[in-house]
């Protein structure tokens, strides 16, 4: 039975693999236990408690986390914010979200919801005002792991983080969570890393991307540095290049008014794309640890070189019928923002030099498909003269829709009719391997690796501060450029600038679908 087979433990691994008789063929049993291993009690305070991302996704995934056994039954969640509520309306706001964003009502048995919510306060906090702060003070214990979660705008991190420290909230063992925006450009980044330095220091501050969270994220690192088949391939004698896509079918979807002082380059190279480029670029770290990894990505960022006007590609998704395009999406008929980026950029060290990495993310796009797409060279010689197009290798990790990975392999073409090749892909969905249920939300492991105080996956202030370093010189150079971003048309893959970007280097993207 599955439940005997977890093995409660506080040390951030399994002891399971040793405690099971043919543990490696039991590897839903395995997984299984893995998840179930509880965190300590924790308070968790949630600013902007009562917002989107804290109903969408923080509270959901704590509660699927609750149910996984996890989360222990003594944690609890204290939501803030400005509006007057009691506890009791605050838990039925909650209880309408579980139910809204967990539709399956088998995925939130009632009796679950129930400690779940029990577990849930509310405090209504204005920064500004000592009450709120006074109530929270009062709530909070001293022997639980203590974390605050800003799930609010960026000007309000600084002055919250203030407070935090003003009523002594903010213990040396507390955390503190942020999330992007992580400034606007790097000197924005920089005054934050200032204001959050001020009161906490840099092993408490949490700065999430969701990206990293992503299972397939992770198992990039497992495939790079668990296995010995990659690692000597991995770097530009054999890659010819790489293709990191992050392509939505959805538009700016409402949040026009902060998406148009950002566009795709603020929203998702600089970060999440960025994150992708990092860990596939990256050497080998000593140790799986917080430090060892973001060292390394940070030499990669650092690495990087300015990319050239003529490297990059913007778009802007134009009107399709009566539906609307991008300018009229954020009500801004001059705008120069960019829904669509493409870049070529080349990486100057030893593992990457001459090897570049293209990378392309917009939305209105044909499907939701988020790839990275490691393409080797071809055979150094061939000795099937009469096969015209060669065919290369090519390693492919899907994040998204059906996480998993491909690898492409050129075989003979089965039957009589001479030696004639074709290519066929060794696929690997972790779905169909481990069962839908083994795939987590990026935000459960998230929350919990900040409980367990565990920084591998966020972000580090010098990180943040290299990327946006590199980001701005490509938005001065557009900026000086006074070019307007490339219109594209809903549904497709893209500008057409975007294809001659690849077509110039005898190259082409892979195709936009899922
Ligand atoms: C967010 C961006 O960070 O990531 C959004 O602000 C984008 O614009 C989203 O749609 C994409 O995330 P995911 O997990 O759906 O790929």
């Amino acid at each position: 039975m599955m439940l005997a087979l977890s093995f409660p433990c506080n040390k951030g691994y399994s002891l399971l693999e040793s405690r099971v008789p043919n543990a490696g063929f039991n590897r839903k049993a395995n997984s299984m236990a893995a998840r179930t291993i509880p965190v300590d009690p924790f308070d968790l305070v949630i600013f902007g408690g009562t917002g989107d991302l804290a109903r969408r996704k923080i509270l959901p995934s704590l509660f699927r986390r609750l149910k996984a056994g996890q989360m222990p039954k003594q944690a609890r969640v204290i939501g803030c914010a400005r509006s007057k509520m009691t506890r009791k309306a605050y838990q039925d706001q909650i209880r309408a979200a579980l139910e809204e964003f967990i539709s399956d009502p088998e995925e939130r048995p009632e009796d679950l919801v129930e400690t779940f919510l029990g577990g849930l306060d509310y405090v209504t906090l204005d920064v500004t005002d000592d009450e709120g702060w006074k109530q929270l003070q009062g709530k909070l214990r001293d022997d639980a792991v203590r974390a605050f979660y800003l799930s609010v705008g960026p000007s309000l991190f600084g002055p919250i983080a203030r407070r935090l420290a003003e009523f002594d909230l903010a213990t040396p063992e507390s955390r503190i969570v942020v999330e992007k925006p992580l400034g606007h450009d790097l000197e924005s980044a920089k005054a934050l890393n200032t204001e959050l330095a001020a009161c906490f220091n840099e092993d408490q501050i949490y700065r999430i991307d969701h990206y990293l969270g992503k299972e397939t994220v992770q198992n990039l690192m497992a495939l790079r540095f668990a296995n010995a088949l990659f690692e000597p391939l991995w770097n530009a004698h054999h890659v010819d290049h790489v293709q990191i896509t992050v392509a939505e079918t959805v538009g700016v979807e409402g949040r026009g008014g902060y998406y148009d002082k950002s566009g795709a380059m603020r929203d998702m190279v600089q970060n999440h794309l960025m994150q992708l480029l990092c860990l596939t670029a990256m050497e080998p770290p000593a140790h799986f640890d917080p430090d060892a990894v973001r060292d390394e990505k940070l030499k990669v960022i650092r690495a990087l070189d300015p990319v050239p006007l003529k490297d990059t590609v913007r778009g802007q998704y134009r009107a399709n019928g009566s539906t609307g395009g991008y300018l009229e999406h954020v009500g801004n008929p001059d705008s120069m923002t960019e829904s669509y980026v493409a870049l070529k950029v080349q990486i100057s060290n030893w593992r990457w030099a001459g090897t570049p990495f293209y990378l392309r993310t917009g939305k209105k796009l044909r499907s939701r498909m988020s790839e990275i797409a490691v393409i080797f060279k071809e055979v150094p010689h061939s000795i099937f003269p009469e096969v015209s197009e060669r065919k290369r290798n090519a390693l492919i990790i899907r994040l998204q829709p059906n996480e998993g990975i491909t690898l492409r392999m050129t075989i003979k073409d089965p039957g009589p009719g001479g030696m004639r090749l074709t290519e066929v892909p060794l696929d690997m969905s972790f779905a169909d391997a481990l069962g839908p249920a083994d795939v987590t939300d990026a935000y459960e492991r998230l929350v919990m690796d900040v409980i367990r105080g565990n920084q591998t996956l966020f972000m580090r202030g010098d990180e943040v501060e290299a990327a946006w370093a590199w980001t701005d010189e490509i938005l001065g150079r557009w900026e000086e450029s006074r070019e307007r971003p490339q219109p594209y048309d809903p549904g497709g893959s893209g500008p057409e600038d975007a294809l001659g970007l690849m077509h110039r280097d005898g190259r082409r993207w892979r195709e936009v679908e899922t």
